[in-house]
């Protein structure tokens, strides 16, 4: 049989495809990355096939050995990748043909469309459980500091502007709900990746006998009883995308919360609020001014959200108007989602690093937190415990704290007399509330930013995260 054309799939053609299309359609420079779940994905195929008496026990020993061989190659860097065959199935495929005769075989009852579909289920199951270990790493991180800081009180911010006291340790811990959430989110992804589409073939599935139970359950697409998951739609399976959206979306919601955490560092680090350093070796300085020195390290945390959430929107670009079902447009679903997952991980790691070296001024924390303005709204529950409607308590505290205004002076600093005219409930107990200590031990339900919550809250974190 005379070859004119592409390997693989030259049999219909006389001439072959253009050097110019060739470089435009190759996938093997960024697909390559996939070559070991490729292979894992070839095994268990061809397993299947000599399960079901489609090659002999022979034929798919030869194919496994020549599949290590060639793994062994690529882990080793030695494999020659060729972008005139396309992409990593082809390459690994024309590989094998020149090692076994058997590969001829390899391909029975598959085809690329599933093939790419099993292979980034393998990846995103992988890739969800390291990011998520990253993530994971960053929250321990966080969660050292939050159990070094623990008695640091600042003020916590709504509009930007100082609301209430809480310790340093509860806004600290509810970054680490963040996190936490996102370590989740990944797992959710990781779980519906966990379907094999292998036996869809190109579309319409196979004529041939196979076992789709069995090659997914070598695969590990099983369920808590180790029964196999399959898809449940030829068309489906070759078409969706769902995952890789869903991965990205994951990505890009990391990235919200690092940029929210990164804002918040940057700001905890100017000369106007000093509660915190980032490290020298999360910082840089400027090349002219030379008492510089820049929270680089959150800027950029900040910034890749931008990159993570630009993956998500051309992810659900592509997909959005493709009829069903393969079409090559989905070649390009691959590079957004490596990024996000190369960048995000990076991210955590960051993360970890920024959060290991920081450092918090406890006085610039506590100068923060001293206006006595900041427990106003104890003042209005202090009214409250008196029989006062909250509404009435409200107002009243209001005008106490604009009579302390015009007089200039503190809001405890007002005499007992003068606040007594504003609204007689006042007794002579009313500067207690401003002891912030004693305002927190108050704040005992769950979730709230008392002390004892606060242990509880450490504690339950420490073993969540052992
Ligand atoms: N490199 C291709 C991709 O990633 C593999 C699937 C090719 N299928 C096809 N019918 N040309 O989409």
């Amino acid at each position: 049989m005379a070859k004119t054309s592409q390997a693989t799939w030259g049999g219909r053609f006389t001439a072959g495809p253009a050097e110019l299309m060739l470089r435009f359609s190759e996938s093997v420079s960024f697909d390559r990355r996939l070559a070991l779940f490729d292979i894992a994905g070839s095994k268990a195929h061809s397993a299947m096939l000599a399960h079901v008496g489609l090659i002999t026990a022979a034929e798919r020993d030869a194919i496994h050995g020549g599949l290590d061989a060639i793994a062994a190659e690529i882990t080793a860097g030695k494999f020659a990748w060729d972008t005139k065959l396309e992409d990593v199935h082809m390459n690994i495929e024309h590989a094998l043909t020149k090692r076994v005769a058997a590969a001829a075989k390899l391909h029975t009852a598959r085809s690329r469309n599933d093939q790419v579909a099993t292979d980034m289920r393998l990846w995103f199951k992988w890739a969800c459980g390291v990011l998520g270990e990253k993530i994971a790493a960053a929250e321990r991180a966080l969660l050292g500091v939050a159990a070094a800081n623990r008695t640091v009180l600042i003020p916590g911010y709504t509009h930007l502007q100082r609301a209430q006291p809480v310790f340093l340790s509860h806004h600290l811990l509810a970054w680490l709900e963040m996190l936490d959430r996102d370590r989740a989110r990944l797992a959710d992804v990781a779980a519906h990746a966990n379907w094999c589409p292998l036996g869809a073939g190109a579309i319409a599935g196979t004529t041939l006998p196979i076992d789709r139970g069995y090659a997914a359950k070598l695969l590990g697409f099983t369920d808590a009883k180790g029964r196999p998951q399959v898809t449940q739609n030829s068309m489906d399976a070759v078409a969706d995308r769902d995952v890789f959206i869903e991965f990205a979306n994951a990505g890009a919601l990391f990235g919200v919360h690092l940029s929210r955490i990164a804002e918040d560092l940057i700001l905890w680090s100017t000369a106007e609020f000093r509660f915190a350093d980032v490290s020298d070796a999360f910082s840089t300085g400027s090349s002219l001014m030379p008492q510089k020195r820049n929270p680089d390290a959150c800027e950029l945390l900040r910034g890749k959200a931008a990159r993570l959430q630009g993956n998500l929107q051309a992810l659900l670009t592509l997909v959005k108007g493709l009829p069903l079902t393969y079409n090559r447009d989905l070649q390009e679903d691959k590079p957004p989602v490596f990024d996000t997952f190369d960048q995000a991980a990076l991210c955590a790691d960051v993360l970890a690093g920024v959060l290991g070296g920081l450092k918090f001024h406890p006085d610039r924390c506590a100068a923060a937190v001293s206006d006595p303005a900041l427990l106003a709204t104890d003042l209005a529950d202090y009214l409250v415990r008196k029989g006062v409607p909250f509404r009435e308590a409200h107002h009243a505290v209001g005008a106490v704290v604009r009579l302390a205004e015009q007089h200039t002076i503190k809001l405890d600093q007002l005499p007992l007399e003068e606040v007594q005219q504003v609204h007689e409930a006042f007794g002579p107990d009313w500067t207690q509330v401003f002891d912030p200590a004693r305002g927190l031990a108050l704040r005992t339900g769950t979730g709230m930013p008392g002390p004892a919550q606060l242990a509880k809250q450490l504690k339950r974190w420490q073993r969540r995260l052992g």
